[in-house]
């Protein structure tokens, strides 16, 4: 089923800002120091986009499923599978609508969250889908006006409230719910910081 690529006039030139770039490495590097990866896992990217998350995350796991509802952005994913130091595998699904009986070693995210209207169902959802000890670590932006994204078509959320999410992940069953701030993206009219959230099942 075709789903409306919200992301398909970026998609070609998403890797070209080097702001996300260093955005999705310090991510990574706060993934690796606070969770411990290993070569037997095996992880969902959620919105991975073009795969700048997973593709620093590659070297530690031993493979990377990339789900996202953008058939453009997946692509330039694709294009790029032989640079990944691990096996990766897309699928071209939105979140929301889907539901699986596979289960995760863990689920990292960078900026997608904000995209999914209904934050608790989703964290509901994603407690389905990974394993009894693994883990969430969704990095997102902080609270914010409005003005990060110049269109705010299908961004469902400015930013989040940490307490906010630390509550919906222990309701839909997480335990040790942490956050610390993996970056700070700097536009000319403001600064955004973005969060690691990571959590156990
Ligand atoms: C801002 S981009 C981030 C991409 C990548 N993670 C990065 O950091 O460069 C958000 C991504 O989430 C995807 N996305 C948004 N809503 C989604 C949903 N409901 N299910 C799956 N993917 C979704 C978009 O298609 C897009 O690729």
């Amino acid at each position: 089923m075709e789903i409306n690529d919200l992301f398909a006039h970026k998609s070609k030139t998403w890797d070209m800002n080097s702001k996300r770039v260093k955005n999705a490495q310090a991510i990574s590097d706060l993934i690796v120091k606070n969770i411990k990866l290993n070569k037997s896992m095996h992880i969902m990217d959620l919105g991975a986009g073009t795969g700048l998350l997973s593709y620093f995350i590659a070297p530690f796991v031993e493979k990377i499923v990339a789900v996202d509802s953008s058939a453009s952005m997946l692509k330039e994913f694709e294009s790029k599978c032989d640079e990944f130091a691990c096996q990766t595998e897309v699928k071209y699904i939105d979140i929301v609508k889907y539901d699986t009986t596979e289960a995760y070693d863990g689920v990292i995210s960078s900026m997608t969250i904000h995209h999914i209207e209904d934050t608790p169902a989703l964290l509901k959802k994603l407690y389905r889908m990974v394993k009894e000890g693994g883990f969430i670590a969704l990095a997102d932006l902080d609270i914010e006006d409005g003005s990060f994204h110049s269109d705010n078509n299908g961004v469902f959320h400015y930013g989040f409230d940490r307490h906010k999410l630390t509550e919906y992940a222990l309701e839909a069953g997480f335990r040790d719910v942490t956050f610390s701030t993996a970056s700070t993206i700097k536009k000319p009219h403001g600064d955004f910081t973005v969060f690691l959230m990571t959590a156990i099942k």
